[in-house]
């Protein structure tokens, strides 16, 4: 039940159970927010600024949600797919990372205007359309972490070399620092026995690939407003040559190694299927 809530001393209203739950989920979260101290976030900025930048949170906060449900179902697939307990627990753990991002950034949304409470839906997420638990699994690891958060994580590394707040700074480095280790995850698990990819596998990553280029290179290239840059965004000149360095110099090599044509997905993007 969503319910109008007290996170941090600021009014957010996530979708909670609330009870034990709500207690253990929000002991770690609550730990780290208060250590980042919010208090002097945003000074010098005028009212209409810090609607910009709540937006910004807001948008990450939204982000950090689809990545608890996508996390999620990639961990319970690992499970049901007989991970070794090790992959299988810290899998859980990123699910938790990510769920405390969540209300870092709700937190810092907040903390920014506080004029109305940040509300949270919990986005549903269409079933995955491969019914296939393994190839599942390959194409949720590839796609949520081997891309998905090596680019997240770049990006968060360029939103923290433009900013001049202290505290959005400090925020960023914690996130950063979570994101990275999430992206190191799914490159992890395909050096390991079992996330090996067969040249079957390999070859069905492909066409995925190219439409999930093709999907990043229009959403990086169409979210460029005119203004300064709030702070804890990614500069807009900065967003399309972060989507391009990262693609060529660090995931496609990278998954060329493990048999995978991504540089062929990467010049197709923009006729993919
Ligand atoms: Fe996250
Ligand atoms: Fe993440």
């Amino acid at each position: 039940m969503a319910g109008r809530l007290h996170a941090f001393g600021v009014k957010s209203a996530l979708l909670r159970s609330g009870g034990p739950f709500e207690r253990i989920h929000r002991g770690a979260s609550r730990r780290v927010v208060r250590e980042l101290d919010l208090s002097g976030i945003g000074a010098g900025l005028d009212p209409a600024q810090r609607r910009a930048a709540r937006e910004v949170w807001e948008a990450r906060m939204r982000d950090e949600r689809r990545a608890v449900m996508a996390m999620s179902q990639l961990v319970a697939d690992l499970s049901r797919a007989g991970a070794p307990l090790d992959v299988v627990g810290a899998g859980a753990a990123l699910v938790h990372d990510e769920a405390r991002h969540v209300e870092i950034c709700a937190a810092v949304a907040e903390a920014l205007d506080p004029s109305t409470p940040v509300y949270a839906r919990l986005p549903l997420l269409p079933p995955h359309g491969t019914t296939d638990l393994r190839r599942r699994v390959v194409l949720s690891v590839v796609s949520l972490l081997c891309v998905g958060e090596t680019l997240s994580a770049a990006l968060l590394a360029e939103a923290r070399e433009a900013c001049t707040d202290p505290v959005i700074d400090a925020v960023l480095t914690e996130l950063l620092r979570d994101e990275s280790i999430h992206a190191r995850f799914g490159w992890w698990w395909l050096d390991t026995p079992q996330g090996e990819l067969s040249p079957e596998e390999a070859s069905a990553i492909e066409p995925m690939l190219a439409r999930l280029f093709r999907d990043l290179e229009r959403t990086f290239l169409d979210d460029v407003e005119e203004g300064a840059t709030p702070p804890g965004a990614v500069p807009a000149d900065a967003r399309s040559e972060v989507l391009y360095r990262v693609v060529t110099e660090t995931i496609v090599p990278r998954l060329e190694r493990h048999g995978v044509r991504a540089r062929g997905a990467w010049e197709n993007r923009r006729i993919a299927a």
